[in-house]
């Protein structure tokens, strides 16, 4: 049974992934994870390809066993596979909890790399892994800290997979969006943070638009989708300008 995996599906990239894949790619079923089940039921109402609902909680353990169990009972062909749950929080290390310090880390970062691993033995040759990063990721960020550093791990760790998997035909490509306005990481980022600390999200873009460029990205192979201008120009100059540079002037800009 060939199908499609992806986390973070209740809402913002996830939940437009699924429709675009639903849509574009011949899938016999979208497996679909995040927490409001209401949501991931309602999704399952509304596309004509059969979706999966799979309620978990990416920060529980417990969550990893119930997956690993069900790939273990149903065998199935993943052809592709999207980490899109994720979320950060706004403000310096004063402003944020040591709970949500320590989520973003094992939501970001371990549950993205536990879904992964426990997927590939279910993957083969021409099979597809997108990692869903940020430009985030390209230099650290204050006021952006904890995530920025947590992206920085998916890019890296996206990018050595990909060679890891070369001789076995499974592509990974990480996914570097710059800010997107209609998903809900912005207003789940300024909760129990410090909204003051970021005011502006100039030439932001849409879940759509980034979810088209990843796809065509990762059917192209390609080792890091940059969808848009604003994350195609950070990725280029992060390469060359030094990075106390750009976070000074990221530290201007942020508080405009
Ligand atoms: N929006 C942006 O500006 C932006 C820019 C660059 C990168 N990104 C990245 O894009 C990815 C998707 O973000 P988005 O913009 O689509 O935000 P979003 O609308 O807030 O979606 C986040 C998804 O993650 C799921 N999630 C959160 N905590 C979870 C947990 N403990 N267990 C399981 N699922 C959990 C949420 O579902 P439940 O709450 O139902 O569990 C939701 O479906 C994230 O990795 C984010 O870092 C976003």
């Amino acid at each position: 049974m060939q199908i499609a995996i992806i986390t973070g599906a209740s809402s913002g990239l996830g939940r437009e992934f699924v429709k675009q894949i639903s849509q574009k790619e011949p899938m016999e079923e979208i497996w679909v994870i995040a927490r409001r089940t209401d949501r991931l039921f309602h999704l399952a109402k509304q596309l004509s390809v059969p979706i999966v609902p799979i309620p978990l909680d990416l920060t529980k353990q417990e969550s990893f066993t119930r997956f690993h169990a069900l790939l273990e009972e149903k065998k199935p062909d993943i052809r592709i596979l999207i980490n899109a749950a994720g979320f950060g929080k706004m403000g310096s290390y004063k402003d944020i909890s040591l709970q949500d310090s320590g989520d973003m880390v094992e939501l970001n970062c371990r549950a993205l790399m536990q879904v992964t691993l426990l997927s590939l033995p279910y993957m083969s040759r021409g099979a597809r892994i997108l990692e869903i990063c940020s430009t985030a990721s390209f230099q650290p960020l204050p006021g952006l800290n904890v995530y920025a550093a947590s992206k920085a791990f998916v890019q890296s760790y996206s990018r050595s997979l990909r060679w890891e998997l070369f001789g076995h035909g499974v592509h990974v490509t990480a996914v570097c969006p710059y800010w997107i306005t209609d998903t809900e990481f912005i207003p789940v980022s300024q909760e129990n943070g410090n909204p003051a600390a970021i005011r502006h999200f100039p030439f932001s873009s849409h879940a759509r638009h980034v979810v088209r460029a990843a796809l065509r990205d990762s059917k192209l192979n390609l080792p890091v989708s940059a969808p848009g201008p604003v994350s195609f120009l950070q990725r280029f100059f992060a390469k060359f300008i030094p990075h106390e540079l750009i976070i000074g002037c990221w530290e201007g800009l942020r508080r405009l």
